[in-house]
């Protein structure tokens, strides 16, 4: 097969329909999602269930993910982490949360998230305090990938789990003279991880059907 966009999400369907199958609560969420125009930027499904089997192995009980969207990835994860866990999960955009929030009460899981509404740089701080969290997810505006993964580890522990998504992004995460501002942001969040002694970290490109892009995996040391 010669590697083209339309190859990648082909395998990529045939993974998700072996792998992962039909999802009706799952399927409602992105037919909410779709039908409020949201972008179509939520993970893909072998993605989702990529978080959800990282969740249950690091027996991960709370959970932080930054940037809700439709909540396709937050019920992922809140299938993880059993009754009794929690997912916070952060939206800057009120009319997004609300479309969230019936999908993922939808789904069954809504006693175990929790959203705030509202920028993560401004919902974060306000989390200080809490027990740690297990897992954090980073998926929201990429300029302040930074801001987010400092976050990530002042509300972890050593041994937190962290995801970092789209870190691929084209390939452009090389491109030097790019004027991008979220490639910049991306390029910047990857610096952090190498060079920041609170985590070790690695990354993996993905290719299908949300096209070449990737997933940086870290623990807080
Ligand atoms: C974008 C954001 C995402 O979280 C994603 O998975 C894909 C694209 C974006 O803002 O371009
Ligand atoms: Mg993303």
């Amino acid at each position: 097969m010669e590697p083209t966009p339309a190859a990648w999400s082909a395998a990529d369907e045939f993974l998700a329909a072996t792998l992962v199958g039909s999802d009706p609560a799952l399927e409602a969420a992105l037919s909410a999602q779709r039908k409020a125009d949201l972008p179509e930027i939520e993970v893909a499904p072998v993605g989702g269930k990529f978080l959800h089997l990282l969740a249950r192995i690091s027996g991960a009980r709370r959970v932080l993910e930054i940037g809700t969207l439709g909540g396709y990835s937050t019920i992922w994860l809140a299938r993880a982490i059993g009754d009794g866990g929690i997912v916070t999960t952060i939206e800057a955009e009120p009319d997004i949360a609300a479309i969230a929030r019936a999908s993922i009460d939808a789904s069954g899981v809504g006693g175990r998230v929790d959203i705030r509404v509202g920028r993560g740089a401004d919902v974060l701080p306000t989390l200080e305090g809490s027990e740690p969290y297990d897992l954090v997810f980073i998926d929201a505006d990429k300029e302040s990938n930074t801001i987010y993964l400092d976050w990530a580890a002042r509300l972890g522990r050593p041994g937190t789990v962290v995801v970092l998504d789209n870190i691929g992004r084209d390939g452009e995460i090389v491109n030097e003279a790019t004027t991008d501002s979220k490639v910049i942001g991306t390029r910047e969040g990857l610096r952090m991880l190498g060079h920041d002694p609170r985590f070790d970290a690695t990354a993996l490109q993905t290719v299908g059907v949300k096209g070449w892009d990737g997933i940086a995996l870290a623990v807080v040391v």
